[in-house]
């Protein structure tokens, strides 16, 4: 699925070289410094990060890698420069931005996402799509995460760079977050072969919620029976990092341990609110919304389970169900 010997890949990783050194050694890195000691970072979190600074300036990367149009032409594939279409001018895409390079499971670096110093828009800016890079495939922080403990029992998904970071600076070193797009099969895919349980913890707010339910989307055909999804819910306002920080490593892992929602009871909860179980419209209306999305769970013992509850809930029994849901396809 993607070019497995791409000379992309020592591009990416000279780049990465580069921003690194640079956080140590620019002349100009001390606001970069600042901001991530500002944001509770300590050098050895961001040493395990590889984390680096694209100093200010058009072409200190594109000097620093020299090289003939024909490598410019590859640092562009790369995602590193940026061609202006007009001029025909090649500029660094990364400047004046502390870098978080994103690494394949193998380990090689394959994209950078990178954030501001301050209020800038946009506030954080990736890599595009190369043909080392597929966003919709990659989580940010798993090579990590598995090089620090390779038999996590359960892994965390957070929407951000600095939530796995800030997580990881207080000990929880198994989150991971997908690259600013929504949590895919593919991903969910992924993280099962390698744990039997995800734990989703997106942010505070709608984005946040709207998130997890296409996370929970995702998970169900994913649900082999043995295998789990939860989901934890943060204060509105509060994200992974800001609440980490300020509740501390126990507080935060007891919220886990008493507020983690199993899948099945967050379901039905959403679900209930878009239909109110209380009438007979809407317990029918809960029974199409919940039998499909019941019916992609590949584990039979769980899928069971699931419609028990659901006909717990509507009074409507399983065998009756199925037709209901199978007439709209026998009408004209
Ligand atoms: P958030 O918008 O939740 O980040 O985006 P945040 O928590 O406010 O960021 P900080 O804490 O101020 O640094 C979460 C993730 O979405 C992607 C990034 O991957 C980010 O980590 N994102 C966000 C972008 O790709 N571009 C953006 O402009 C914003
Ligand atoms: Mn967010
Ligand atoms: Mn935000
Ligand atoms: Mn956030
Ligand atoms: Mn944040």
């Amino acid at each position: 699925r993607q070019a497995t010997d791409s000379p992309l890949y020592a591009l990416l990783k000279a780049a990465a070289d580069f921003y690194r050194q640079a956080l140590k050694s620019h002349p100009q890195r001390r606001a970069a410094v600042e901001y991530l000691k500002g944001r509770g970072l300590s050098g050895e979190i961001a040493r395990d990060f590889g984390l680096g600074f694209a100093p200010p300036g058009w072409d200190n990367l594109l000097k620093h890698l020299a090289g003939d149009s024909l490598q410019h032409k590859a640092m562009i594939d790369a995602g590193l420069l940026v061609e202006n279409a007009d001029s025909g001018k090649r500029y660094d895409r990364f400047r004046d931005r502390v870098i978080f390079p994103i690494h394949d499971s193998r380990g090689r670096v394959i994209a950078f996402g990178g954030r501001v110093l301050g209020d800038d828009k946009p506030k954080y800016l990736n890599s595009p799509e190369t043909p080392v890079f597929h966003k919709g495939q990659e989580l940010y922080g798993l090579y990590e995460a598995r090089k620090h403990n390779r038999n996590l029992d359960e892994i965390m998904v957070v929407e951000g760079y600095m939530d796995v970071i800030a997580l990881a600076q207080q000990g929880l070193r198994n989150a991971v977050a997908t690259l600013g797009t929504a949590t895919s099969e593919e991903h969910l895919k992924r993280l099962f072969r390698l744990v039997p349980s995800v734990l989703f913890c997106f942010d505070g707010d709608q984005a946040g919620r709207n998130a997890a339910w296409r996370a929970l989307e995702a998970a169900l055909p994913n649900l082999q029976d043995g295998r789990r999804a939860r989901f934890l819910f943060l204060p509105e306002g509060e994200d992974p990092d800001t609440l980490v920080r300020s509740e501390g490593t126990d507080a935060f892992q007891a919220r886990i341990h008493q507020h983690a929602q199993p899948l099945a009871d967050y379901f039905f909860q959403q679900l209930s609110e878009e239909a109110d179980p209380r009438s007979l419209e809407g317990k029918a209306h809960l029974v199409t919304l919940a039998a499909p999305l019941i019916d992609k769970i590949p584990g039979n013992t769980l899928r069971a389970l699931m419609r028990q509850r659901l006909t717990q809930i509507t009074g409507l029994d399983a065998s009756t169900m199925g037709q209901t849901q199978a007439a709209p396809t026998r009408q004209p």
